[in-house]
């Protein structure tokens, strides 16, 4: 495909099984080209965030994926205190545990620059052209509007997985883990003029993901990097197996993060509404994105006004076609 059809993206993320997923989805699809990694605290430490991006891209085997740049990020929220990584979801590592690290040494070193440094170098370097994926919380990018307030000038867009409009929160009854995970950071990137897609839990809860499809694939191609995310998933599986409502009696997960992606290789699977988007910052609804969902309002108060750009947040998902390409990339020849 030739490189002015491609999505040239920059990949913040806190892997984390699903992130792992979608960092292959985006690998084996044609239409996206990495040019970065930007590694964020949230699932794991973000020091095991950058061990498992140079981990999976190191994996495939493939040179082109371990040449790809990745740059360590933040550590903590901006503001709020950093809690405990979920490693009843992740696994300690992240990735579920893998029981094969050892044998799968990674050779090469992270960018000696911060994430937020290495966001904004790329984005003066080709602007126009980046397109922001973060799944992560958003404090990188947050940090890198600090560094460069033209970023969302410079950037193409953002599409983001993270919050949610009307279907319930999955660390809070309003909030999403990510959003929940930095809320100032997340306030800053949504309020900073950026041309963004929110892919949250309106689109993502959507579509649930049975283990044999990444059964499937692993069989497909009998390859570390398959074997790798399939033992992952199944230990995601499990947690939603155990403990999410929407799951009894289905062996499987969400996507969630790997739904930026496919948003941006597929958006025709998804409706959108647009409006301006704020996340509450303090108290009981911290975490909360809310959608102005009717334009034609004009709010008096302070936060809201025609001031504010305007974002879309995905509200509907064809599952069983965003299901198939997911699959369609993943058994394909990428390996
Ligand atoms: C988001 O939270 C993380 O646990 C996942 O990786 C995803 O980015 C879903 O709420
Ligand atoms: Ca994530």
């Amino acid at each position: 495909m030739p490189l002015a059809q491609q999505h040239w993206v920059i990949y913040d993320t806190d892997p984390g099984v699903d992130d792992a997923m979608a960092l292959y989805y985006a690998l084996a699809s044609p239409q996206i080209k990495v040019l970065g990694i930007t590694t964020v605290f949230g699932n794991v430490t973000v020091a095991q965030a950058t061990t498992n991006a140079l981990y999976l891209t190191h994996l495939t085997g493939q040179p082109q994926h371990g040449a790809i740049p990745i740059a360590q990020g933040a550590a903590a929220p901006l503001a709020k205190h950093t809690e405990a990584p979920p490693d009843y979801i992740h696994g300690k590592d992240g990735l579920g545990n893998q029981p094969s690290r050892s044998t799968n040494p990674t050779p090469r070193a992270p960018e000696t620059r911060s994430a937020a440094q290495f966001i904004v170098d790329m984005a003066r370097r080709y602007p126009g052209q980046i397109t922001l994926v973060p799944v992560g919380p958003l404090t990188n990018i947050a940090l890198a509007l600090q560094l460069e307030p033209l970023l969302p000038k410079l950037v193409k867009n953002v599409v983001l997985m993270g919050g949610t409009v009307t279907e319930p929160g999955n660390v809070s009854p309003v909030a999403e883990a990510n959003i929940w995970n930095d809320p100032h950071a997340a306030d800053q990137v949504f309020t900073a003029g950026f041309a963004l897609t929110m892919v949250g839990l309106d689109a993502t809860h959507k579509m649930l993901l049975p283990v044999t499809l990444f059964e499937q694939v692993a069989q497909a191609h009998k390859h570390p990097a398959t074997d790798a995310l399939l033992h992952a998933v199944r230990f995601y599986a499990n947690f939603y197996g155990s403990r999410f409502v929407h799951q009894s009696g289905f062996e499987g997960c969400f996507g969630h993060d790997v739904l930026a992606f496919v948003y941006l290789t597929h958006p025709q699977f998804f409706t959108t509404e647009t409006g301006p988007i704020r996340v509450v910052t303090e108290g009981i609804a911290q975490g909360q994105t809310v959608l102005q969902r009717q334009a034609f309002m004009q709010y008096p108060q302070a936060g809201w006004g025609a001031s504010m750009p305007v974002s879309s947040a995905c509200m509907t998902l064809d599952a069983a076609a965003a299901k198939e390409a997911l699959e369609t990339a993943l058994l394909g020849p990428w390996l």
